[in-house]
């Protein structure tokens, strides 16, 4: 990405031309990424699913109804933080995105941090972890620790769809949920809420 400035909006015209992977050829809509464009949270998933593809948009289907509770129990919604995957289309069948998807679609992802510039990055699952935080990141050992990325707060959870499948980690997720809304106060993310 080079050092013009350039707007979510910009980018998201320019990411919806993009053919850098064969996941283009199938798409029906790239899932680019929603929220406010001054957020300073920003959640990345993994990829779109069948309904995000169908709508453009992240986290509309069962994993993003669990996310929007997830949220609520934050006192957070979509309104005050932004969401979007490390790739913008969807994976045939739904599959983990490949190594060489994730790496061709790397500048679109860079390019929203470098607009939104967040204080806090939280990485919804085992994918988003390797390419953000270490290639080696161990979700069920490391989530709900803090991790450096380019001065920015970054925090690996379980994705929704993983505890959809498995009701027993969401205990976990509850303590690392309360960690990020710690963090949101230390950092006075919002500072019109007081302490
Ligand atoms: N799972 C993801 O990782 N991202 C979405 O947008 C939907 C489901």
């Amino acid at each position: 990405m080079n050092t013009e400035s350039f707007t979510l909006e910009d980018l998201q015209r320019r990411a919806e031309q993009c053919r850098n992977c064969d996941l283009a050829a199938a798409r029906t809509h790239l899932v680019f990424g929603t929220g406010s464009p001054t957020a300073k949270i920003v959640l990345v998933g993994e990829g779109p699913g069948e309904q995000e593809d169908r709508q453009g948009l992240p986290f509309v289907g069962p994993a993003g109804k669990l996310l929007d509770i997830m949220l609520e129990i934050i006192h957070l919604d979509r309104s005050r933080v932004y969401i979007c995957n490390i790739v913008k289309c969807r994976p045939p069948h739904s599959r983990d995105p490949l190594p060489e998807e994730c790496q061709a679609c790397s500048p679109w992802l860079e390019g929203q941090l470098q607009c939104l510039q967040p204080k806090i990055i939280v990485c919804l699952g085992r994918i988003a972890a390797t390419r953000l935080i270490s290639q080696d990141f161990r979700i069920t050992r490391q989530h709900g620790q803090w991790f450096d990325r380019n001065g920015c707060r970054c925090m690996a959870i379980y994705h929704p769809s993983a505890l959809l499948r498995d009701v027993s980690k969401r205990p976990e997720t509850f303590v690392d949920l309360k960690e990020l809304a710690a963090e949101i106060r230390r950092q006075r993310i919002f500072p019109e809420e007081g302490a």
